[in-house]
């Protein structure tokens, strides 16, 4: 099943999601994410932007043939934790799908260590780094609440107020269906 991905604007992107009850079988849940984030072109994606408030992300930079290190990640992450970050910070352009057509330079720490669940409830304590760390990061922010423009400064965000705004009430170009939460 594909979801409609939720808009910046809606709550659900501004809360901390909670914990999954260990043992919950999140086999259809995780299928469906990565059949919508495959359908949006995403390398990430996590539950708050399918409106769920719950501590799940999924990530697939697979098909990225300019980026080899990531021919093998594809992953869910289930009740993730970062333990640490460290490295120097380097910058990248990022992009949403809950904020679309809007890319902008994030600056974050190179490694990260990380403790999570797989799909089975196996649990892995764990180290990326580089484009895999930064996507972590991206995707980690989203079950905290938190999104990518929160990083830049105060001049870019008013810049980008207008176009915020058009995306809260779903007055964007997309190929794939949102759902947002100002739409009349
Ligand atoms: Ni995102």
């Amino acid at each position: 099943m594909i979801y409609p991905i939720v808009m910046y604007g809606d709550a659900v992107l501004r809360k901390r999601a909670s914990d999954i009850e260990k043992g919950t079988d999140l086999t259809q849940l995780i299928a469906d994410m990565f059949e919508t984030m495959h359908e949006a072109n995403g390398i990430g994606l996590a539950a708050p932007q399918i409106g769920k408030s719950i501590r799940l992300f999924i990530v697939d930079g697979t098909s990225l043939e300019d980026e080899p290190t990531l021919k093998d990640f594809k992953k869910a992450f289930v009740n993730p934790q970062i333990i640490d970050e460290h490295g120097e910070e380097w910058g990248f352009e990022e992009g949403c799908l809950s904020i679309p057509n809007i890319r902008e330079e994030v600056l974050r720490k190179k490694t990260v260590r990380i403790k999570y669940f797989d799909e089975n409830w196996n649990a892995f304590e764990e180290e990326f780094d580089g484009m895999k760390a930064r996507i972590i990061q991206h995707e980690y922010d989203h079950i905290e609440g938190k999104l990518f423009i929160d990083y830049l400064s105060p001049l870019k965000k008013r810049m980008l107020k207008g176009k915020l705004a058009n995306i809260s009430k779903g007055d964007v170009d997309t190929e794939y269906r949102i759902a947002a939460p100002l739409k009349k």
